[in-house]
C-alpha cells in the first residue's frame, strides 16, 4: 500500500482545466501544479491565459500551457484536445470548470436576470458554455481516457446545485420590485445538470478506468460588497465565504489516487451553508 502522502502525487499527469485563466480556474492548476502535476489550460482569452500560465511556471516551476478554444465549438475543442495530445501524449485531468458570468448590475428599463424577462440567446449562451462545453471537453478526453484505461474527470458545480439561490442576497436598496436583480435561472439549470452529467458519466465509464467526480463549492470572497458579504456570511454555518485557496485540498483530493474508490460523487464544500 502506498504511504497515504503519496496518494495525493500526481507527477507528470497532465491536467486540461477548461476557463482555466479565471479565478478559480487559476486556483485549481496551482493545486495541479503544486502536487506535480503539469496545468494546460483551456480558455477563450488569450491576455488571461498568458499571464496565468507565466504565473503558474514562476511560482511552480512547472511546465504549464494553454490553449486558445471556445469550448462552446466542436471544431475547436476536437482541435484542443489534437493540441494537447501533440504536446504531451497524454491526458490525465479533466478539471470541467469554466463557465458564463454575466454581471447582475442591468436595473435599466428591463433587468435581464429576472426570470419573467429572462432572455433565450442567454440561456443558449450559459448552457453553451456551462453546459456543452463540459459534454464536449468530456466526450474528447473522455473518450481518450477510457481508451488509455486510466483518468479523471472533475467537474465544477456550485452549492446552487444542491439549493435554490436566495435571492434576498442580490437585493439593491432604491431599486424596484420589478427590476431587482437575481441569480439567473442558468445558474442553477446547469450546476444541477453538471451533477447529472457528473453521475452518468462515473457509471458510463466505471468500467474503463475513468473516475467522474464533481465539487459543488460556495461563493469566494473576492472583493464583493461589504453588505453582500456580511448578508451571505449570515447563511452560512461557518459565518464566511471560502478565500481563494480553499479549494484546492478538494480538487487535488479529487484528482489524485487519494480518492481512488470515489466516482459520481458531488463533494459539497461550502462552509456548511446546505447543511441549514
Ligand atoms: N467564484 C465563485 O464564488 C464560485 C462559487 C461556486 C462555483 N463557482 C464555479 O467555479 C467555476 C469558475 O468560476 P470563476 O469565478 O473562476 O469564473 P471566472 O469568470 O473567473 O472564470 C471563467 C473562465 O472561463 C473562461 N471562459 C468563458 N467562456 C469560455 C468559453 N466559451 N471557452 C473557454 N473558456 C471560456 C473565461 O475566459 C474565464 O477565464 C465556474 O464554473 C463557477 O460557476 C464559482
Amino acid at each position: 500500500m502506498k504511504n497515504v502522502r503519496d496518494l495525493f502525487a500526481i507527477d507528470g499527469r497532465v491536467a486540461i482545466i477548461t476557463g482555466g485563466a479565471g479565478l478559480l480556474g487559476f486556483q485549481h492548476a496551482s493545486a495541479i501544479a503544486a502536487a506535480g502535476g503539469i496545468p494546460v489550460l483551456i480558455d477563450i482569452s488569450e491576455q488571461h491565459a498568458k499571464a496565468a500560465t507565466e504565473k503558474l511556471a514562476d511560482e511552480y516551476g512547472v511546465a504549464s500551457s494553454y490553449v486558445i478554444a471556445d469550448i462552446t465549438s466542436h471544431d475547436a475543442v476536437a482541435a484542443a484536445c489534437d493540441e494537447v495530445l501533440r504536446r504531451h501524449g497524454r491526458a490525465d485531468i479533466l478539471i470541467n470548470n469554466a463557465a458564463n458570468n454575466p454581471k447582475l448590475e442591468n436595473t435599466t428599463e428591463t433587468n435581464f436576470s429576472r426570470f419573467e424577462n429572462f432572455p433565450i440567446a442567454q440561456w443558449e449562451a450559459d448552457i453553451a458554455v456551462g453546459l456543452t462545453g463540459a459534454l464536449l471537453c468530456s466526450q474528447r478526453f473522455g473518450t481518450f481516457m477510457a481508451e488509455a484505461g486510466r483518468g479523471v474527470i472533475l467537474n465544477i458545480a456550485s452549492d446552487l446545485a444542491v439549493i435554490a439561490p436566495d435571492q434576498r442576497l442580490y437585493r439593491q436598496e432604491g431599486t424596484p420590485e420589478h427590476l431587482q436583480p437575481v441569480k439567473p435561472v442558468t445558474y442553477s439549470i446547469v450546476k444541477s445538470a453538471l451533477v447529472g452529467l457528473t453521475r452518468y458519466l462515473a457509471t458510463y465509464w466505471a468500467d474503463k478506468g475513468v473516475r467522474v467526480n464533481a465539487i459543488s463549492p460556495g461563493g469566494v470572497h473576492n472583493g464583493q460588497p461589504d453588505e453582500f458579504v456580511s448578508r451571505l456570511s449570515k447563511l452560512i454555518p461557518m459565518q464566511r465565504m471560502a478565500s481563494l485557496s480553499e479549494y484546492q485540498g478538494s480538487v487535488l483530493f479529487l484528482c489524485s489516487d487519494a480518492s481512488s474508490y470515489m466516482t459520481g460523487a458531488n463533494l459539497i464544500v461550502d462552509g456548511g451553508r446546505t447543511v441549514w
